[in-house]
C-alpha cells in the first residue's frame, strides 16, 4: 500500500518496525543506534518504510510511504478523509487498544513524576466510539465544504464526519446550500443542544456561546462522578467553570456556589438558583481577592479545578495557597492534557495534598486525547 508520493529532492528514506504507540498518538520505532523513530498513523507490528521529515539528536519524525507488512492489530477506518482532515488520529486502532494507551499513558506519566497511581483508578471508556461530537466547526469554499487539512488552510471536502452526531451530518446539505450566498471563504459551527435540534453560527469569533464539553455522553459520566463526591452542604467552588456544567444540578444540596470562568454568563435568569453564583473573572485573580478579604478559614470547601490544556500553570502557587487559606479540604481537579494535569497533580502532592483516587473518561474516541479527574484532600 502506497501512501504518500515524495516531492522533495534526495529525501531519507528508511524502512523501521513499529513497536508501541506513543501518548501524542504517534507510532513508535527504533533505528539500529537506538534512536526513536515517530511515525503517524502506524500500528504496533508494521513494517513501513518512511519518509524522515525531521532528524535532531533525540528522535526523528518520519511519514509513512508504503506498509510493506501491515500489524495484525490495524482495523479499517470509516472514514474516507482519515490522515488527511487533521481530526482523528486513531481510527486504524481497535478501541480498545486505544483505551489501554490512554490508560497506560497516564499511569506512566504519574510515574515520571515519581507519583504513585491510587489504588482507587476508574475507568470510564467511551460507550460510543462514533458519532459523539456535539459541534464541529467546518470551513467552506464554493461547493466545498469540510476541515483543515492538519496544520494548513486547505479544505478537504467531506461528506461526513463519523465521529459527529448523525443530527450535524444531517445539516451539511442545508449548509452547502445556504452558503452559496457567501462570495468568500467562511466558516461554520454546527452545534446540537442536549435537549435536541441543530444551530449553525457563521463567521462567528472564537468562543462565541462560551465552552461546551464536545461529548454529552461523557459529560454525564463526568457530573456523576463530580455529584458523588460533593459532600452535601459545603460551599462549593466551581474554577474554571464555564456555564456552570458541572456544579448547577449541585445547588440543591450544597449550601453555595461560586463558579468562576473569564466567559461566565454575564445576564442572570430569574431559573439560576438563589445559592448559585457567577463571576466573570480570572480564577486566580478571584482567589487572590477573596483571600485577601478572609481571614484563614477552617471551612471544608470543595473546589472543582477545571482549567484549560496548559492546566494552572505559573498561577499554581498562588491558586493553591488561596484555596487552604480559604479553608477548602477537598479538590477535584480535571485535566484534558496528562503531562499538564499531572504536574499540578504532583505538585498539590508536595504540598501536602493526598491524592485518593483517580478516574479517566474518554471524551475522545479515534484520538490520543482523555479527560483525567484527581480527587485530592488534605
Ligand atoms: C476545560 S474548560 C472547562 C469548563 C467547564 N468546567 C465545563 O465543564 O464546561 C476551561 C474553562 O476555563 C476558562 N478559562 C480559561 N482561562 C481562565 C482563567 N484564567 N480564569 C478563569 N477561567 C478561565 C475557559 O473559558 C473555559 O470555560
Amino acid at each position: 500500500m502506497v501512501l504518500k508520493d515524495l516531492s522533495e529532492a534526495n529525501p531519507e528514506i528508511i524502512t523501521v518496525q513499529i513497536s508501541d504507540i506513543a501518548r501524542g498518538g504517534k507510532g513508535v520505532a527504533r533505528e539500529e543506534n537506538g534512536r526513536v523513530v515517530f511515525v503517524p498513523f502506524t500500528a504496533p507490528g508494521d513494517v513501513v518504510r518512511v519518509w524522515v521529515t525531521e532528524r535532531n539528536k533525540r528522535y526523528l519524525d518520519a511519514q509513512a510511504i508504503e506498509i510493506i507488512k501491515a500489524s495484525s492489530l490495524r482495523c479499517t477506518p470509516p472514514c474516507p478523509v482519515f490522515t488527511k482532515c487533521g481530526g482523528c488520529q486513531w481510527q486504524h486502532l481497535p478501541y480498545q487498544l486505544q483505551w489501554e494507551k490512554k490508560n497506560g499513558g497516564v499511569k506512566h506519566a504519574l510515574e515520571r513524576m515519581g507519583i504513585s497511581p491510587p489504588e482507587d483508578w476508574e475507568e470510564h471508556p467511551a460507550d460510543n466510539q462514533y458519532h459523539y461530537r456535539n459541534r464541529v466547526q467546518l470551513r467552506g469554499f464554493k461547493e466545498d465544504l469540510g476541515f483543515f487539512a492538519a496544520r494548513s488552510h486547505t479544505i478537504i471536502p467531506i461528506s461526513v464526519c463519523p465521529i459527529a452526531k448523525e443530527e450535524i451530518n444531517l445539516a451539511f446539505d442545508k449548509i452547502r446550500s445556504e452558503a452559496t450566498k457567501f462570495t468568500e471563504a467562511y466558516k461554520v459551527e454546527i452545534t446540537t443542544s442536549e435537549i435536541g435540534g441543530v444551530t449553525y453560527l457563521y463567521n462567528s469569533p472564537h468562543a462565541t456561546g462560551g465552552f461546551r464539553q464536545v461529548n454529552d455522553e461523557q459529560n454525564n459520566k463526568l457530573r456523576q462522578l463530580v455529584f458523588k463526591e460533593v459532600p452535601p452542604n459545603v460551599e462549593l467552588f466551581d474554577l474554571f467553570g464555564g456555564n456552570g456544567n458541572l456544579s448547577l444540578a449541585l445547588a440543591d444540596t450544597v449550601s453555595a456556589i461560586h463558579c468562576v470562568d473569564v466567559f461566565a454568563p454575564t445576564e442572570v435568569t430569574s431559573s439560576l438558583p438563589s445559592n448559585y453564583f457567577f463571576h466573570r473573572c480570572s480564577v486566580h485573580s478571584w482567589l487572590l481577592k477573596q483571600a485577601a478579604e478572609n481571614e484563614p478559614l477552617k471551612k471544608h470547601r470543595v473546589a472543582i479545578l477545571d482549567p484549560p490544556r496548559i492546566g494552572l500553570g505559573e498561577t499554581f502557587n498562588r491558586v493553591a495557597s488561596s484555596l487552604e487559606h480559604l479553608g477548602v479540604t477537598k479538590i477535584i481537579t480535571i485535566g484534558c492534557d496528562p503531562d499538564s494535569w499531572v504536574k499540578d497533580v504532583s505538585r498539590f502532592v508536595r504540598r501536602g495534598w493526598i491524592f485518593r483516587k483517580a478516574a479517566l473518561f474518554d471524551f475522545f474516541p479515534q484520538t490520543p486525547h482523555v479527560e483525567s479527574v484527581a480527587i485530592l484532600s488534605i
